[in-house]
């Protein structure tokens, strides 16, 4: 078990209006931890990853990070926010504004940087995931492999304590997806704690330390990789692996 936890949910139950989408969810990620999490479409995956930085309410439970719970709403929350980046399927990027501008903005209006700080902390981050070149560009210039890795550079700008990836790559064409794999793989290695969503099975099995396996909002195991792909202990999951495995 994680010595240093960074991530806690205890008994975490969560319903919209009947619907039981999140039940008693207990769930630990370590600091410098990556957790993949995997499972059925509609399996509560993106709820449990929305209500983590709260962009989702829970019911019952407790979510703690870095050793407080989770403010109710106001500067907590926006702090919080800041503290727990997400990268979406979509990458949500603003049209109008230049790859530097995306991702100096929530620099200058959150964390209340200089422009000329903001600025070169956004050039770092653009190195970093390999597009120094394209920062005075626009979105809709960039492949969607080179738009996901923008909105990388811009959810790392806020130094998050961790990082929540929803299906990073399941909206790009396939040539793009090991471009931002490779990103994300990095990064894990530069010891972030990330918890992502994915069907990228070649990624769980090389970056993660743990596997969650969810199934009708609950985890249903809970393993490391080398474990849970070998040897899958629940009727669930090896039935989930046959089907996406095939392809
Ligand atoms: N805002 C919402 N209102 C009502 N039901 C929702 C909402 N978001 C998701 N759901 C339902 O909750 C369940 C879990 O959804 P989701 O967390 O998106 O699953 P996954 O990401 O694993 O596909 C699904 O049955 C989905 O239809
Ligand atoms: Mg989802």
């Amino acid at each position: 078990m994680a010595v240093d936890p960074l991530i806690e949910l205890r008994d975490v139950n969560k319903f919209y209006g009947q619907l039981h989408v999140l039940r008693d969810i207990n769930l630990t990620v370590g600091r410098g931890e990556v957790v993949v999490v995997i499972g059925p479409s509609g399996s509560g995956k993106s709820t449990l990853c929305r209500t983590i930085n709260r962009l989702e309410t829970i019911e019952s439970g407790h979510i703690v990070i870095d050793g407080r719970p989770l403010p109710e709403e106001g500067k907590g929350l926006a702090q919080l926010r800041a503290e727990v980046g997400m990268v979406f399927q979509s990458f949500n990027l603003f049209a109008h504004k230049t790859v530097l501008a995306n991702v100096s903005l929530a620099q200058l209006k959150v964390r209340k940087r200089k422009k000329d700080d903001a600025d070169r902390r956004s050039r770092e981050l653009l190195e970093r995931v390999g597009l120094a070149s394209q920062a005075e560009k626009f979105p809709a210039q960039l492949s969607g492999g080179q738009q996901q890795r923008v909105a990388i550079a811009r959810a790392l700008a806020m130094d998050p304590k961790a990082l929540l990836f929803d299906e990073p790559t399941s909206a790009l064409d396939p040539e793009m997806i090991n471009e931002v794999l490779e990103v994300m793989q990095q990064l894990a290695r530069d010891g972030m704690t990330m918890v992502v969503v994915t069907h990228e099975m070649g990624f769980a099995r090389s970056a993660a330390n743990r596997v969650v396996f969810m199934a009708d909002g609950r985890v249903v195991e809970d393993r490391t990789p080398e474990a849970f792909f070998t040897a899958p202990e629940s009727d669930r999951a090896k039935d989930f692996l046959s089907k996406i495995l095939k392809h």
